[in-house]
């Protein structure tokens, strides 16, 4: 496989869109395919599953809910993003098993050795090659969502559940140093994209 797959995690409305979008910029100035796409939702079969995870009226018992996100991580993958990779292109993701190990492993208490072990399994092991961690303390994420209208589920889950997911992620990060680039969210946007590129910079360089 040729290509570079790059995520993007953090909490929510901690600016993993707007810098996705800034690093596909300078990738395409440089001649770089970049594929930018997300999870839940990158494929049709997603935006239904995205629907019923996030939006649904019922209550969504919290196994259920890790094993929808993992369908649509399965689906997406082999859909999308090893197609992607295969052509040589950029992937640019907005979230990925770091997610589900940090929401559903850490925040909703499943284990987090389950949650990862169910996820590599849906995606037959495939890892980032740099994941971008966009840290930034929850009630700040909070406070920028609010002015967009209403929270989804997750957004709703309470403070405390988005401190475990911070917590979470900067645990993943300290455990593997090599593939995470923790970034402070609340710093410039342009300061904050610069460090990205650098990074991937050296990645392009080392492929
Ligand atoms: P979304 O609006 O796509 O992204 P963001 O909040 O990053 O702008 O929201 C996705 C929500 O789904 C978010 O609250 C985190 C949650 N989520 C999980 O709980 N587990 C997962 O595996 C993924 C991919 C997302």
């Amino acid at each position: 496989m040729d290509g570079l797959f790059i995520t993007f995690e953090g909490g929510d409305g901690s600016g993993k869109s707007t810098q996705s979008r800034l690093l596909a910029e300078w990738l395409e100035g440089r001649g770089r395919e970049v594929v930018a796409t997300r999870e839940p939702g990158g494929t049709d079969l997603g935006r239904e599953i995205r629907q019923l995870v996030m939006h649904g009226k019922d209550h969504v018992d919290e196994r259920a809910e890790a094993l929808l996100y993992a369908a649509d991580r399965a689906h997406h993958v082999a859909t999308v993003v090893r197609p992607a990779l295969e052509r040589g292109a950029v992937v640019l993701q907005d979230r990925y098993f770091d997610s589900s190990v940090a929401y559903q492993g850490v925040g909703r208490s499943l284990s987090a050795d389950e949650v990862r072990d169910l996820s590599m399994w849906a995606v037959r092991g495939l890892v980032p090659h740099a994941t971008v961690l966009l840290d930034l303390d929850p009630e700040v994420g909070m406070a920028r969502l609010s002015g967009r209208g209403e929270l989804d589920r997750l957004e709703a889950a309470g403070a405390e559940f988005h401190r475990r997911v911070r917590e979470a992620y900067l645990g993943f990060a300290e455990q593997d140093p090599q593939r995470f680039l923790v970034v402070d969210a609340a710093g410039d946007i342009d300061e904050i994209q610069t460090a990205i590129r650098a990074r991937v910079a050296s990645l392009l360089g080392a492929s």
